[in-house]
């Protein structure tokens, strides 16, 4: 089954085409970056009006990568949410037209969903049990993008639990945060975690937030406040701003790697996956190794261009459901709020 993936949920246009047999065929993604930056944020409106300009030509451009027409598409998915429902409108609409003239199914897939199973399709023995319709190895999944940051236990597809999730920011969202009161311009996640590569590790310290009492959940609000008074009150050096980005950045990877070993022990899985935008961050991904190779365990992450948005988890995780036999009417619905 060749499945065409369209994320469009919110700064990001992302297309896909997703083989069953061989896996990712082809796959684009362009940001709306440059648009919003100069409002140091995304516009809703904006990110819609972007999303019909860049769409169906992108769709053209995969398919041209892929060697392929649309006639050789067996389905089309989706995100139909969470997300802004301008642009998640614009992804619904052009893969329910498309589906309906090609007469193919439609598949409206959860974003979070797709960013949990991506790492999945980059695991071509994972991937071919799935397709044989065999479960996965159950596994502790840490979600970590701009907007969520939760730990899943995932005992099938479809199959999720929620184990623990931040009560305020998101992990990126506080990257982004703390970068923009630094003065790094939008969006400064990214950024912040490369000037925290040339900072001195120790040089300041901030907490390990909810670490010191029992539970999954985070909390990453505070540490934003905790940079700004240290910023506030330093000499503002170009040394300070990459001293006091490490600091940021070891507080947020000890945390998650904390919560993510309470996480494994909680459930007894050896299996931990890690997806979603903070996902390409380096620190957390060697935090994580080793903390895997201490216990005997396995984590898994995608490459960074999959963990942040993009269609391919989209293609993949709607290839799932097809092949689950799942099927949904013409209308086109979106969800801008949706529990997974
Ligand atoms: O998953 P994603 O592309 O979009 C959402 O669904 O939110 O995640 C974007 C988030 C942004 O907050 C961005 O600052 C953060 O991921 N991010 C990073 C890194 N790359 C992206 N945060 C820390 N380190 C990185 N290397
Ligand atoms: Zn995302």
């Amino acid at each position: 089954m060749k499945i065409l993936g369209i994320e469009t949920s919110c700064d990001e246009t992302g297309v896909a085409v997703y083989d069953t047999a061989d896996g990712l065929r082809a796959h684009a993604v362009y940001s709306q970056i440059a648009l919003h930056a100069q409002y140091g944020g995304v516009v809703p409106e904006l990110a819609s009006r972007d999303h019909v300009r860049k769409t169906l030509p992108l769709i053209r451009q995969t398919l041209a990568e892929a060697g392929l027409s649309t006639t050789d598409i067996d389905g089309i998915a989706y995100t139909a949410g969470p997300g802004l429902v301008g642009a998640l409108l614009v992804g619904a609409g052009v893969a329910r037209s498309l589906a309906w003239s090609l007469d193919v199914p439609a598949i409206a897939v959860h974003h979070m969903e797709g960013h949990l199973l991506a790492p999945l399709m980059d695991d071509a023995e994972q991937r071919a049990a799935l397709h044989a319709g065999r479960a996965p190895e159950p596994f502790v999944a840490l979600l970590v993008s701009g907007g969520h940051t939760q730990l899943v236990g995932v005992d099938g597809i479809g199959r999720y639990r929620l184990l623990g999730e931040t009560l305020d920011d998101a992990a990126g969202e506080a990257f982004d945060k703390t970068a923009k009161l630094m003065g790094l311009p939008y969006p400064g996640g990214p950024q912040l975690a490369a000037l925290a590569g040339q900072g001195r590790p120790g040089a300041f310290k901030f907490s390990r937030p909810m670490t010191d009492r029992p539970g999954l959940d985070f909390s990453f609000s505070g540490l934003k406040t905790q940079v700004l008074l240290a910023w506030r009150d330093s000499d503002q050096s170009e040394t300070t701003r990459a001293d006091i980005a490490r600091a940021f950045e070891d507080a947020v990877v000890d945390t998650l790697a904390i919560k993510c070993a309470r996480a494994l022990d909680a459930t007894g899985f050896r299996r931990l996956v890690v997806s979603g935008g903070v996902g390409a961050n380096l620190r957390l991904r060697e935090k994580l190794h080793e903390l895997a190779a201490r216990r005997g365990a396995i984590v898994g992450f995608p490459p960074p261009v999959l963990c942040t948005d993009n269609g391919a988890m989209i293609a993949f995780a709607g290839a799932l459901r097809l092949q689950a036999g799942q099927h949904e009417d013409l209308g086109v619905h979106v969800a801008p709020r949706w529990d997974m």
